[in-house]
């Protein structure tokens, strides 16, 4: 991993790639095949950063996990009631997925166990969390009255409760769901939105009585232990989305991405891109791990700007800056609104977006709850900074392919947080990327 990339390209983006397997699935198969009875089965598990720490966490708690390869995982579970209590603070390191979901599976536990990670982490809102998880009797405190981790939770009964989420989170409903496997009574979630859910349909398919209907969903205590799984991770559409955007924007690309889950709590990026002009086919292939696969072709150029906002912004939301991307190219305006979301990611998602494509010459305003970008323009190599965030990284290395010239990005290591073997998935696609250490670097 490089602290610095530098990237060039002259060309379309022709070829077939596939892209790693989905992080919201990676940590879930973990976490949950860690609380099942019996050995669990993952394979094309996402080997970056964040799903790493989940990793870890759950050892820390006595599971065993054998790692058959790096992506290929035997997870055996120690059943509902089997985790120990960790004899040190829990590393969540930058990956908030670990550290929501996994407040709701400790708030049910019979031991005390601490949650923290990177200053990044420490800096997002953890309220969203804590405040629901009190009200069902959890002992959750952290700093602020709970408002940033370190979290530290305590053994408590919980009980049930109908809660109304104020924003569509993916993370939330998880946490509760997760909390209402340990809760007397049954836990009722509504969504404001379509958020993922992956949560539901994965434990379902072990067993566990967790329903949906519409944006409802429930939980409560199984009677019977989760059963094992056995599950081929699809890949991840928001890893696959850099890839399409770079594809959509360049004219003359022809690109087929393999094995893509396309999960319509997930495709909005597939579907904006449509929208916008791009043309990409889906060839389906069979479920992966009860989840809808595609191989997503995408051809390139033609693309026009449009409005986005209200329920598709969910289904979209860590591919927004890429997304700004390729309204850059886009014939006209590109208005990205409801998005406020944005600005509590792994940074201030709408700040770092526009401060850094305006360094390359996109035409890009901020506003509060997103950004409005002119088209097209070409964007010119220059210097960028991913501020430690890995779908801005990412984003700004297609901004790069894109661009006239050649662009350094700093802090470029993080994008092995989601994407391991990014810059080689661009190089088989004739980009010219260099990696390189800060040591290395004359600038
Ligand atoms: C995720 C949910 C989303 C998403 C994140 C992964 C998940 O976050 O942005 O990358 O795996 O549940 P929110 O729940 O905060 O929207």
């Amino acid at each position: 991993m490089a602290d610095i990339l530098k990237i060039s390209s002259e060309g379309p983006l022709v070829g077939r790639c596939g892209v790693p397997g989905d992080k919201s699935i990676s940590h879930r198969a973990v976490i949950f095949g860690s609380i099942a009875e019996g050995s669990s089965h993952i394979r094309n598990f996402l080997d970056g950063h964040d799903c790493r720490a989940t990793m870890n966490i759950m050892r820390a708690m006595g599971v065993r996990i054998d790692e058959i390869s790096s992506t290929r995982l035997e997870v055996h579970g120690v059943g509902l009631d089997g985790l120990k209590e960790p004899n040190d603070v829990l590393d969540c390191d930058n990956s908030g997925t670990t550290m929501r979901l996994l407040s709701g599976l400790l708030a049910g536990q019979e031991f005390v166990s601490i949650l923290s990670g990177t200053a990044q982490i420490r800096g997002r809102p953890m309220a969203r969390i804590v405040d629901p998880l009190r009200t069902m009797g959890a002992q959750i405190f952290g700093r602020q009255n709970g408002r940033y981790a370190p979290l530290t939770i305590i053994p408590s009964r919980l009980s049930a409760i109908e809660y109304e989420m104020p924003v569509a989170s993916a993370q939330v409903k998880s946490c509760l769901l997760l909390a209402g496997l340990y809760a007397h009574g049954l836990t009722v979630v509504h969504q404001p939105g379509p958020a993922r859910d992956h949560t539901e349909r994965m434990l379902k398919s072990m067993g566990a009585p967790v329903t949906a209907l519409g944006n409802t969903t429930h939980s409560e205590r199984p009677h019977s232990p989760l059963n094992p799984l056995n599950i081929l991770v699809p890949g991840d559409i928001s890893s696959a989305a850099f890839l399409l955007v770079g594809a959509s924007a360049l004219p003359d690309s022809n690109l087929t991405i393999v094995d893509v889950g396309v999960n319509a709590t997930r495709t909005g990026i597939v579907d904006a891109l449509s929208e916008m002009g791009a043309r990409i086919r889906r060839r389906e292939r069979p479920l992966q791990g009860g989840e809808p696969v595609s191989d997503l072709i995408v051809s390139g150029g033609g693309l026009r700007g449009l409005e986005f906002g209200g329920s598709q912004i969910v289904t979209m939301i860590d591919e927004l800056p890429v997304l700004a991307v390729a309204a850059t190219q886009a014939e006209g305006r590109t208005v990205v609104r409801d998005a406020q979301e944005l600005r509590v990611k792994e940074t201030d998602r709408i700040a770092t977006t526009v401060s850094e494509l305006k360094k390359m010459g996109a035409r890009i305003q901020e506003t509060a709850d997103g950004f409005i970008v002119d088209g097209p323009t070409p964007l010119k190599g220059t210097t960028v900074d991913s501020h430690g965030d890995h779908r801005l990284a990412m984003a700004l290395a297609v901004a790069a392919v894109i661009a006239g010239g050649e662009t350094t990005i700093h802090k470029a290591h993080v994008t092995a947080d989601s994407f391991p073997g990014f810059e080689s998935t661009l190089r088989a696609l004739n980009v010219n990327v260099q990696e390189l250490d800060w040591a290395s670097d004359d600038e």
